[in-house]
This record gives C-alpha cells, sequence and structure tokens, in this order.
C-alpha cells in the first residue's frame, strides 16, 4: 500500500475524526467543535458538533478579505439571451448581501425555509448564499417541475419566502415562472408572506400588491446583511429528490461536514487548484448544481460558470467546446446524455476542431451510468481523461470516483473506478453478507457515512430510517445494485427501487403511477423505465382501462400524458403510453414491473416463478411490438 489514494482511503476509514479534522483546516470557523464526529446517537451520525461556522462568509466574503475580490467568481453565459457577464468575488458579496438584506426585511431568520425557484441566471446562486449568508434554509425547485409539485414541496418545507424570477428560456422557448408560482401558492396550504421575483425582459410578470416585490428595486434600496454565525449542524439546504411515492423526500444537508468535504473534494477528487475555471454544465435545481456549479468551487475560491444553454440547440452541438474555449475552462463536470446529445448531432466531432481546448484537462460525468461507448468517443475526441463517478443526492459529493488529485487509476470503461476516501463501499448479498468480488448484490456503504451527506431528512426522521438504514442495519442503503471487481473498482449497474434516470434527471415511476391512476377511466396502471440511446431512460406507462370506458383510446393516451406534464412536470418526458388488457403479476398480486422492463429492452429474462398467468406476458410482447419495442424470449429452463 503505498500510493496516495490508498493510504487516504484507509486512514480515512480507521481514523475518520482524525482525516476530516484535518481536512476542516482548509475552513474559517467562529468556534472550533467540541467533536469531529458525535457518534453518541447512530445512525444519526453528526460531523464537526459545537462549531459556529457560516458557508456563505467560506464562499464568498474569505476570498473578498483575502486577495480574490478582484477574481471572477461567477461566469454567466447565456446563448438564449446573447449575454455573458461576469461577477468578480467583490460584485457577488455585495448582490449576497444586499439580497440577504432584503430577506431580513422580510422577517426571514435563521432557520426560516426560503424556497428559490429559478432558472440558470446568477441570481440563483446569490438566493443561496443570500439564505446562507442569515442561516435561512434554502430549498432549490428545478424550473422542469409542475406547479403541484413545487405547491408538494411549500407545504413540506414551509417557507417564509419564494425567491423567483419571471421566466425560463428552454432553448427558443419562453417558460413564464410567475403563473407556475402563482398556482403552485394557490394550490399549497401553506402561503409565504413574499416573493421576490426577478423581472427579465423576455417575459414580464404581474405582480401582486402587497406579497410580490421586484428583485431589482428591493436589491437597490436593501442595507447589506452580515454573514450569521450558524451551528456546524444546522441546515443549509433541503433538496427534495424522488422517492418512491408521489411526496418527494426532503434531503438535508448541514453546513459545517458539507464545506469541509466540498472543499476537500476539489483537490482530491477534480484536481482542481483555487484560483481555475470550473465548470458544472447541470442546474441549481439539481445535486450537481448545489455542489458543484454553486459551494464547491467558490469554497475553492474558483471561477465557477454559469450556463443558462443547452449541450446542442444552442446553437450547435459545438457550445460546449465555445464556452470550454471562450473562458479558458480547465474542468468540466456533466452527464453522459449531455454528450450522447453532441455525439449523435455531431458523430465525428467536427465542430471540436474550431476551437483551442489546449487548456482543458479533464471531463467529469455522473448522474446516470456512462456508457461505454459514449466515454470512449469523449476521451477520443477530446484526448483528455474522461472521469465517471458516482453519487446521489442524498450523499451530496462522490461515492466512488478516480480520485484525480490523489493517485489517478487506469480507467476501466463501465466503472467509476474506486471508494472515494471516507465510504465504505461493500456489496450485500441477499442474505446480508458480503459477496465476493465480481457478484452483483446490494451496493451499501458501511456507517458512520462521511461528512456532507444527509444527517436526515426534512422533518421525516422515520422515513430516513425506513429509507436508508433499516434493510442492512449499520449500512446506509444506496437503492443501487452492482459490484466490486477483483482490484477494487465499483460497478453501479441499477436501481433496485422505482426510480429511473431520464436525461440524467432523477423520476420516480411511482409517482408517475400515482397521476396515471388518478385518470378516471384507468383501472390500474404501470410505468416502467425502458432504454433510450439518448436519454438513457425514458419512461413508458400501460394502462388497463375501467369495464365500459367508451372513450377512444387515443384520446385517453392524449389525456394522461397531458396530465403528467400537468402534475410532475415536462422534466419527466412522460409521452408514451399504451393501453393492455392486463397487467402481468405475481400471485400475490405484485405487478411484474421488471419483467415488462426486460421484455421492451430486449433482454433475456427468466420467467417469475411466481408468475399468476404467464400469458399475459405474451399479450404484452404484443402490444410493444406493435408501439415499437421488440420482443424477447424468456431464457429456457
Ligand atoms: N424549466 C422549464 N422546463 C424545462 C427545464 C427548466 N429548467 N428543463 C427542462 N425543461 C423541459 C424541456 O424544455 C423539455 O420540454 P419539452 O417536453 O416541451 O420539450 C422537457 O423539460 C424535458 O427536458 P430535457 O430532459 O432536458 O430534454 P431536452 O430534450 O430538452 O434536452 C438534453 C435533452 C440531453 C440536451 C438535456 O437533457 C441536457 O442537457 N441534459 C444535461 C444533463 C443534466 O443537466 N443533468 C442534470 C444532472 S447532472
Ligand atoms: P441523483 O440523486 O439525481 O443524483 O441520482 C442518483 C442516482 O443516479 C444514483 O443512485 C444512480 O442510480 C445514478 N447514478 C449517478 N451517477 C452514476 C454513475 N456514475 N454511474 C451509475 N449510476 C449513477
Amino acid at each position: 500500500m503505498t500510493n496516495a489514494y490508498d493510504l487516504a482511503h484507509k486512514r480515512s476509514l480507521q481514523d475518520p475524526a482524525g482525516f476530516w479534522g484535518d481536512a476542516a483546516k482548509e475552513i474559517d470557523w467562529y468556534k472550533p467543535w467540541d467533536q469531529v464526529l458525535d457518534a453518541s446517537n447512530p445512525p444519526f451520525y453528526r460531523w464537526f458538533s459545537g462549531a459556529m461556522c457560516n458557508t456563505c462568509y467560506n464562499a464568498v466574503d474569505r476570498h473578498v478579505e483575502k486577495g480574490r475580490a478582484d477574481q471572477a467568481a461567477i461566469i454567466y453565459d447565456s446563448p438564449v439571451t446573447n449575454t455573458i457577464r461576469t461577477y468578480t468575488y467583490r460584485e457577488v458579496q455585495d448582490q449576497v448581501s444586499r439580497l440577504a438584506g432584503v430577506l431580513a426585511g422580510l422577517g426571514v431568520v435563521k432557520g426560516d425555509r426560503v424556497i428559490v425557484y429559478m432558472p440558470m441566471i446568477p441570481e440563483a446562486a446569490f438566493a443561496m448564499l443570500a439564505c446562507a449568508r442569515i442561516g435561512a434554509i434554502h430549498s432549490v425547485v428545478f424550473g422542469g417541475f409542475a406547479a403541484n409539485e413545487l405547491a408538494t414541496r411549500i407545504n413540506d418545507a414551509l417557507p417564509k419566502v419564494i425567491l423567483s424570477a419571471s421566466c425560463g428560456i428552454e432553448v427558443s422557448k419562453v417558460i413564464p415562472y410567475k403563473p407556475l408560482l402563482d398556482h403552485a401558492i394557490e394550490l399549497s396550504d401553506h402561503k409565504p408572506s413574499h416573493t421576490v421575483v426577478l423581472q427579465r425582459p423576455q417575459a414580464v410578470a404581474e405582480m401582486q400588491a402587497g406579497r410580490d416585490l421586484d428583485w431589482a428595486d428591493a436589491v437597490a434600496k436593501a442595507t447589506p446583511a452580515a454573514c450569521v454565525p450558524v451551528a456546524a449542524t444546522d441546515p443549509l439546504y433541503i433538496l427534495y429528490t424522488s422517492g418512491t411515492t408521489g411526496q418527494p423526500k426532503g434531503v438535508v444537508r448541514d453546513n459545517g461536514g458539507h464545506m469541509v468535504a466540498l472543499k476537500w473534494s476539489m483537490k482530491n477528487v477534480y484536481n482542481v487548484e483555487p484560483g481555475e475555471v470550473y465548470w458544472a454544465a447541470s442546474d441549481v435545481g439539481w445535486v450537481v448544481g448545489h455542489s458543484y456549479i454553486v459551494y464547491a468551487p467558490l469554497l475553492n475560491g474558483n471561477t465557477t460558470l454559469m450556463y443558462e444553454g443547452k449541450p446542442v440547440g444552442t446553437p450547435d452541438a459545438g457550445a460546449f467546446w465555445r464556452v470550454i474555449a471562450q473562458h479558458k475552462v480547465e474542468t468540466l463536470f456533466t452527464a453522459p446524455t449531455a454528450f450522447r446529445a453532441i455525439k449523435r448531432d455531431d458523430p465525428d466531432g467536427d465542430l471540436l476542431k474550431t476551437y483551442d481546448l489546449s487548456h482543458f484537462r479533464t471531463l467529469f460525468l455522473a448522474g446516470e451510468r456512462s456508457d461505454p461507448d459514449t466515454l470512449k468517443w469523449a476521451e477520443d475526441k477530446l484526448k483528455v481523461p474522461v472521469i465517471d463517478h458516482w453519487w446521489q443526492t442524498e450523499t451530496g459529493w462522490a461515492i466512488a470516483a478516480n480520485c484525480m488529485g490523489l493517485e489517478q487509476f487506469p480507467v476501466k470503461h463501465g466503472s467509476p473506478t474506486k471508494a472515494v476516501p471516507g465510504w465504505d463501499v461493500q456489496v450485500l448479498d441477499e442474505g446480508h453478507h458480503q459477496a465476493p468480488a465480481g457478484q452483483v448484490g446490494a451496493l451499501v456503504v458501511k456507517l458512520p457515512l462521511p461528512p456532507g451527506t444527509l444527517p436526515t431528512l426534512w422533518n421525516a426522521d422515520e422515513r430516513f430510517l425506513s429509507s436508508y438504514m433499516e434493510e442492512f442495519p449499520g449500512y446506509y442503503k444506496t437503492a443501487d445494485a452492482g459490484f466490486i471487481d477483483e482490484d477494487g473498482y465499483v460497478y453501479v449497474m441499477s436501481r433496485t427501487d422505482d426510480i429511473i434516470n431520464v436525461a440524467g434527471h432523477r423520476l420516480s415511476t411511482g409517482a408517475m403511477e400515482e397521476v396515471l391512476a388518478s385518470h378516471p377511466d384507468v383501472a390500474e396502471c404501470a410505468v416502467i423505465g425502458v432504454h433510450d440511446t439518448m436519454k438513457g431512460q425514458l419512461p413508458l406507462g400501460f394502462l388497463v382501462l375501467k369495464a365500459g370506458v367508451k372513450k377512444p383510446e387515443e384520446q385517453i393516451l392524449k389525456e394522461v400524458v397531458a396530465l403528467v406534464r400537468e402534475r410532475i412536470g415536462p422534466v419527466a418526458a412522460f409521452k408514451t403510453a399504451t393501453i393492455v388488457k392486463r397487467l402481468p403479476k405475481t400471485r400475490s398480486g405484485k405487478i411484474l414491473r421488471g419483467t415488462m422492463q426486460k421484455i421492451a429492452d430486449h433482454q433475456d429474462f427468466k420467467m417469475p416463478a411466481t408468475i399468476d398467468d404467464p400469458s399475459i406476458l405474451e399479450e404484452i410482447e404484443e402490444d410493444l411490438t406493435r408501439i415499437g419495442y421488440a420482443k424477447a424470449r424468456p431464457e429456457a429452463e
């Protein structure tokens, strides 16, 4: 054991307090911790208990005080509005402290919740940092969700204020946000006392006198607010993510452990030095956006890039290369689906040849499984290391990666390499025993989880326990299945629950089934994720209609597609459903979604021993063939 990775990984597991206590020296604290790791109430582990700190101070103010005031903190590059604008750390401090002053003026104090419903503009980052500055807990809601999803989050988080913008821009489509926001507030039982809305010229929002404030006006008039010391264990944010029902899970992130882990990851996982330009091409509405558009690069004194555009269509598949060349980006982090889209439009990488990418060093991919073809294409065209890494909303940062700042291991295509220091990743079989190398089982992490991971779910300790901690006592259940090979490389193969991954977006088929089941003509339904060459997976719905329904089937199908869009949002990409006579089930009545998915995707499958009526699978096969998904035959017994 001689390499830096092995040493770090071993120490992090044998002496977590020493390891993370050292890493914590990179953060400025108002008061040091009593304990690095408080293990007094497992599985509710707490990091840096007793310490006082402020995340905004560490991300912004300390850089202004210590020599980075005039360095670019945020570059906003928006091909959809034809805008490029740079904000220095000093300018970010000014904007953030004023916005924090607006919130304080509206009565927001430490511990209050603020929902942020915004597109990919710098004000979204200002909003998050302004909350952090005064100890308010932000909850960012992705713009592609419908009013109903926003309302669910309002009812759970009970925000005092909502920060928003008049619209988002999707390629050339202007999506007015304010009507969605108004509708969500109408739908929710809880009413925020105020909204602060940034008017964008592409769509001017109608404001409700007394409740809605104009962002620019309010910020111009505000008295800047100072950073408020908070406990390291106080929540910084809540980020809702898909669970197995329509009720999303509010993943909580703390302040102290989060800062320590993210700061550590910038050097050790991404090999990024302060001052460099770092670009995570994601959205502030997702965990990647929280951790690697906003917090980690700013904590590390980098220039972070906020890109309001797509990998293709804004204007073409050369958009990423243009941004990398123009802003001298050293490190890019995005989802494989973005590269599949680029590869589809420019298979030979012709557009790449027109840009100077000589300073570009590493591409990181996460959010979904990196298919080896896409990974090889990126390696071949970019001629830099392409690093797959595995993580989840819950974990906040990478569980497995090729830690470029520690030791660069040979890439094995299809594997995100090894467990990152801090993570004791294991594979357990059905009997909860450690599986031998190469055998697929449940991917779990031995407790305690490292800093920066979820301490619990918002107001839902019981759900935290039942979702993650109960099935494998002493371990965190990732709900991913996979294996670890004889060299310690982790392979993440599939989810063990009903979550599907559509264009790097995590969605619950259970939530879609709840929507389909609410249609008056639907007796029963199932949603599965089928393979898609660009988005990775797409949802596909099966409906069994109630007896005696007279309405034309085509119309019902259109209605359910519209219903999912209206209730969950366009991001669900639910475009295909089919009507079947019956659904295949086990004798105990469980719908055989896994078998249906295998049939749809041409995969071999074993006839489930508990199937009630095997002939239904033939009907499903015929139906899938009719709508363009070919069939596969069961393996001979
Ligand atoms: N606000 C409003 N609507 C949004 C939205 C937002 N922030 N983001 C997406 N949508 C809408 C899209 O306009 C689209 O609507 P449509 O059905 O009317 O066309 C729908 O939601 C689906 O969007 P998306 O899944 O993004 O598909 P797309 O076809 O527009 O683009 C990609 C496909 C691959 C180019 C795109 O998904 C992409 O850039 N992915 C990058 C991956 C990523 O950022 N992952 C985040 C985790 S790392
Ligand atoms: P999210 O919470 O949206 O980040 O989604 C997390 C899920 O995405 C994980 O549980 C995995 O199923 C999947 N995922 C993320 N990154 C990877 C990866 N590198 N390889 C395989 N699956 C991944």
